[in-house]
């Protein structure tokens, strides 16, 4: 199914899973998909009154690109939409062709390791719990300029956790051989850095 190297990174909202991913496609020189905004795109597109499967099958790169999808009402959409299999299926193929380039892969999401690419040469599980998962998330939507209140953000995880993982479709699950990285007493740089040992255990192998 995959040709190239694939790091798989799923995890809870906010664990911190885009940081991790970004650091480790800049160091190993991989391409990276934040297959979360796949989800979002398509929850945009349900709040502007399109059908969700409709919008999952004529999604474009192009639609990815949006600061407005960084919203909490979109990222709560995004997880209404994502229970849908039509949407699942219909965004199935973009992610394993990306995962599969020359050159090397790390997407991250909630089903990377388990459903889209199973065959991943490196799978983790980031996490954190909600309280500190919330804190971060509320520090960067402040930072945004979004107003909201820690309150609601640890509710709007907490609400999302238990869709993603209560779902049928692709539930939110380590994978049997995921390596799990829980983040909450750790820094940045740690979390980058156990991430990084982690893909280094394997390529040093092969
Ligand atoms: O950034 P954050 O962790 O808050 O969320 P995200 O990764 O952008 O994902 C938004 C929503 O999309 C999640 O709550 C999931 O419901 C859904 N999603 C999914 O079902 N499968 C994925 N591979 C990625 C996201």
């Amino acid at each position: 199914m995959s040709n190239g190297f694939t790091v798989a990174i799923d995890g809870p909202a906010a664990a911190g899973k885009g940081t991790v991913s970004k650091a480790v496609a800049a160091h190993f020189g991989f391409a990276h998909l934040d297959t979360g905004l796949l989800y979002r795109a398509v929850g945009a597109k349900v709040l502007l009154g399109m059908d969700a499967a409709v919008a999952a099958q004529t999604l474009v790169p192009d639609d990815l690109d949006d600061d407005s999808l960084r919203t909490p009402e979109v990222a709560q959409a995004a997880s209404k939409v994502a229970i849908i299999a039509q949407v699942r299926a219909a965004l199935l193929d973009f992610q394993r062709s990306f995962a599969a380039r020359a050159g090397g892969a790390v997407l991250d999401g909630r089903d990377i390791g388990t459903v889209i690419c199973p065959q991943a040469q490196v799978k983790l599980f980031v996490t954190a719990s909600a309280e500190e998962r919330a804190k971060r998330r509320f520090a960067e939507l402040s930072g945004r300029g979004i107003a909201s209140s820690f309150e609601a953000v640890l509710a709007d995880v907490r609400a999302r956790d238990a869709r993603d993982m209560e779902r049928v479709e692709a539930p939110l699950r380590p994978a049997a051989d995921a390596t799990v990285i829980d983040t909450s007493d750790l820094t940045v740089d740690q979390a980058v850095g156990a991430a990084i040992a982690a893909v280094d255990a394997v390529r040093g192998s092969g």
